[in-house]
C-alpha cells in the first residue's frame, strides 16, 4: 500500500496520528457533498473534515458560493452542477456564459472547479420538455467555458442515472434504453469533441433491496465471494459495482465509443431505512463503503478496464435530514451532521470539527447553510418529487441495477 503520498501533511498532522490511517492511503477518493439539512457544519468546517478523510475531489449538486469560497486554494478538485431547472434557459448562449462567469469563473482559479455537470439524471424522467433541452444546453455551456478562455480547465458534462441502461446482464451486453439511444449518439460525440467525462450514478444496494432473496449480499458488498462469469466475455465478476460498470462499458462500446472517460458520479449505501427497504443497515453500510474505499485505493480497475482509475464519487458526505423520500434517503452519509461518522470506516475524524473552536469552527447547529437560488429543492406536488427539482439527486425506485440470481 502507499502509504503518505496522498496524506495531507499540515495542520491535519494532530488527527493523522490519532489514528486517521486508512482513507488517507486512498489514492483519489471522490465525494458528494449534498446540503438538504438544517443541521449540516459550515463549509469552513467541512474543509477540515473533507481533508482528513483525504477525499481530493468532491461533487455538488449546485454552485454554493459559501462552499466554493471555502474551499478556494485547498487543492480540492470540484464537479459543480447546473440545476435542472436552469437547463431551459442556457439554450441562450448569453444566459450561459452569465452563469458561467457568476457562478464558475467567479472562483477560479483559487477554487479548482473542473467540470459543470449540466443538470442530474435529466433522461430518466422520461419528460420530452426536460430533456429536450439537454444538448442545446450542454452546448452553449461549452461555447461559453470556449468564450471565456476556460475549456483548457473546465470540462462539460452532464450526469446519468444507471436506469438508461436497458440491459446490465451480462455486462458485455450493456445496453443503452433504445428510445435514447439517438440522444446518446449525441451526447458521446459531444464528450470525443470536448475531451470530457462521462457521469454515471450507479448502487448496487438498488439492486439489492429490489431483490433481497435472488441478490447475493456478498457480491454487492464486495465481500468474499465465488463471483459470476461473464459467458460471453469470460470475464469473472466478484461485485456487483464493478459489473455494473463494465456493462456502462458495454452499452458506450455498442454505440461505437470505446474510449471515453467514465466517472462513477455516485455511489453509496444507507445505513437506515423503513421496514421495506432491505439491507438499509450500519453493518452493511460499513461493508459497502469500507470495501469500496479499500477497493479505490487499491486503484484497481474493472475486469474490462483493469487500467483504468475508477474516478468514484461516493454519496455522500453528510446524513441529510431534509430530503424528502423514503428513510433511506436520509440517511446516505459517512458522516452525521456533527463530523461524528455514522458507523465505524476506521475513520478517526473525532477533533476535526471540534477542535478547531479558537477559529469558531464548530458545528453550526442553526446550520446557515445558504439556500442556493433557483429553488435548490423545488418539490413539486405532483407524484414524483423527483421531476424537475434541480440539483440533488432523489433518489428514486427506478434507479436501474443490475439482478443476479445467486
Ligand atoms: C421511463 O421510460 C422507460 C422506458 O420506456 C421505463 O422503463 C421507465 O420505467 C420510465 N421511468 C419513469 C421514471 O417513468
Ligand atoms: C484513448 O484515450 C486515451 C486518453 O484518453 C488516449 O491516450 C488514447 O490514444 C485513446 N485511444 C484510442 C484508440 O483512441
Ligand atoms: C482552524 O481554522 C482556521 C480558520 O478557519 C484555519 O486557518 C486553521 O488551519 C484551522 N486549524 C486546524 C487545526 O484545523
Ligand atoms: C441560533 O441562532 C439564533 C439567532 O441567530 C441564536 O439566538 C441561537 O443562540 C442559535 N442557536 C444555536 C444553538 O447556535
Amino acid at each position: 500500500m502507499e502509504v503518505c503520498r496522498f496524506f495531507y501533511c499540515s495542520s491535519m498532522a494532530v488527527l493523522l496520528i490519532s489514528g486517521l490511517m486508512f482513507p488517507a492511503m486512498v489514492a483519489s477518493l471522490g465525494i458528494n457533498y449534498g446540503q438538504i439539512g438544517n443541521n449540516l457544519p459550515t463549509p469552513e468546517t467541512v474543509v477540515h473534515l473533507v481533508k482528513a478523510i483525504g477525499a481530493t475531489k468532491i461533487k455538488l449538486y449546485d454552485t454554493n458560493p459559501r462552499i466554493l469560497k471555502a474551499f478556494a486554494n485547498t487543492g480540492v478538485e470540484f464537479i459543480v452542477m447546473l440545476p435542472n431547472e436552469c437547463l431551459s434557459d442556457m439554450r441562450d448562449p448569453k444566459e450561459a456564459q452569465n452563469w458561467v462567469k457568476q457562478n464558475v469563473q467567479a472562483y477560479l482559479p483559487a477554487t479548482k472547479i473542473t467540470c459543470i455537470s449540466v443538470g442530474n439524471e435529466i433522461l430518466t424522467y422520461n419528460d420530452t420538455s426536460l430533456s429536450n433541452h439537454l444538448i442545446p444546453a450542454m452546448q452553449s455551456m461549452q461555447s461559453a467555458v470556449v468564450t471565456l478562455g476556460l475549456d483548457k480547465q473546465v470540462t462539460i458534462t452532464t450526469t446519468h442515472s444507471l436506469a438508461v441502461l436497458e440491459t446490465s446482464y451480462p455486462p458485455s451486453a450493456g445496453a443503452f434504453r433504445r428510445d435514447l439511444v439517438a440522444c446518446f449518439t449525441k451526447i458521446l460525440d459531444f464528450h470525443v469533441k470536448t475531451g470530457s467525462p462521462f457521469l454515471i450514478n450507479a448502487y448496487p444496494y438498488f439492486a439489492y433491496k429490489n431483490n433481497p432473496k435472488q441478490v447475493s449480499l456478498d457480491f454487492v458488498l464486495f465481500q468474499p465471494n465465488q463471483g459470476v462469469l461473464d459467458p460471453t466475455s469470460n470475464l469473472r465478476y466478484d461485485n456487483m459495482l464493478f459489473a455494473q460498470i463494465d456493462a456502462v462499458y458495454s452499452a458506450l462500446a455498442s454505440l461505437g465509443y470505446k474510449n471515453l472517460t467514465v466517472h462513477i458520479s455516485e455511489t453509496g449505501w444507507p445505513s437506515k431505512g423503513d421496514g421495506d427497504e432491505a439491507g438499509a443497515t450500519p453493518e452493511y453500510a460499513k461493508k459497502y463503503n469500507g470495501n469500496l474505499l479499500k477497493v479505490i485505493s487499491q486503484k484497481k480497475g474493472t475486469p474490462m478496464k483493469p487500467n483504468y482509475d475508477l474516478n468514484i464519487y461516493v454519496f455522500a458526505l453528510f446524513n441529510e435530514n431534509m430530503k424528502p423520500g423514503p428513510t433511506s434517503e436520509r440517511n446516505y452519509g459517512l458522516f452525521k451532521p456533527d463530523g461524528t461518522p455514522v458507523y465505524n470506516l476506521g475513520i478517526s475524524t473525532a477533533n476535526v470539527i471540534s477542535t478547531n473552536t479558537s477559529a469558531g469552527g464548530g458545528v453550526n447547529v442553526n446550520s446557515s447553510t445558504p439556500q442556493p437560488p433557483n429553488g435548490y429543492l423545488s418539490i413539486t406536488s405532483d407524484a414524483n418529487p423527483a421531476v424537475k427539482s434541480s440539483g440533488e439527486e432523489i433518489l428514486g425506485e427506478n434507479k436501474g441495477g443490475l439482478v443476479l440470481v445467486s
